[in-house]
């Protein structure tokens, strides 16, 4: 246990890189940029949908897989109408990340792992939280309880569109079909669309936490540092499943 109060349990033998995951340039691109509370209707939306399909009173057992530095687990905290029974976990195979969601939410508990081996036991948990990190079928079935529940989080279709627009010719839609794991029914789904305007440097961290982002040459970065006003649509995808 570190004394920031997370667990590492990522052995260097498992490891495949010196610093596996979002490196720390990434992880503070992404803090700084949730933090300006961008992202935040599509937060409060999650703990919405969570809220609305509790079934029991009883504490509710939640992790966030590649949970980056916190902020979902945070958010959920924040907005849930009780989440004085709301046990959060969140999991990441960055230490950095971590250590920075241990240090600033005292009451979850985090843990360096991959999500392909979590360290957690058979059907602990009631939901399972995905925000655009990858996760293991496997394992999803296996520490979920009977009837628990799955929520992803998705690019809909016009995600960052004008933010794509610098870097592709030709942007396209992006895919909203969602591979569910095997005995897996969606029993929910909402589309989140509005518009932001970030200020240039904060574009650049939006940038930094796209897949697209090394397609951007000095001139492209420039572009986009340069256009006045710009605003960029987001569109997220809430897909809620169920273990049958
Ligand atoms: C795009 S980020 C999303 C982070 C966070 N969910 C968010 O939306 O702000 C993907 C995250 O998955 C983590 N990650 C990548 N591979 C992983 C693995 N095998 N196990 C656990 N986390 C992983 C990365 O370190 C990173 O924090």
């Amino acid at each position: 246990m570190a004394k920031e109060g997370y667990l590492n349990l990522l052995p260097a033998q498992h490891k495949k890189s010196k610093e596996p995951g979002d490196s720390r340039a990434m992880m503070r691109a992404r803090r700084n940029f949730l933090e300006a509370g961008f992202y935040q209707e599509m937060a409060k939306a999650i703990t919405a949908m969570i809220d609305h399909h509790r079934t029991t009173d009883a504490m509710m057992h939640i992790l966030d897989m590649g949970c980056g530095e916190g902020y979902y687990s945070r958010q959920i905290e924040l907005h849930s109408k009780d989440s004085v029974h709301l046990d959060l976990h969140g999991i990441d195979i960055a230490k950095n990340a971590i250590l920075a969601a241990a240090k600033k939410q005292a009451r979850a508990r985090f843990i360096v792992a991959s999500n392909k081996r979590m360290p957690y036991a058979d059907h602990y948990f009631d939901l399972l939280l995905r925000v655009y990190a990858p996760s293991n079928d496997a394992e999803v079935q296996r520490l979920l309880k009977p009837g628990g529940l799955l929520l992803i989080v998705t690019p809909g279709p016009r995600h960052l569109w004008q933010l794509r627009e610098f870097i592709y010719k030709d942007v396209k839609a992006h895919h909203t079909d969602i591979a569910l794991p095997k005995h897996f029914s969606q029993i929910d789904s909402q589309q989140i669309t509005y518009k932001i305007q970030p200020d240039p440097d904060q574009r650049m961290a939006l940038l930094q936490m796209t897949p697209f982002a090394w397609r951007a040459n000095q001139e492209i970065l420039a572009q986009i540092k340069q256009a006045d006003n710009l605003e960029i649509e987001v569109d997220f995808l809430l897909t809620l499943s169920k273990n049958s």
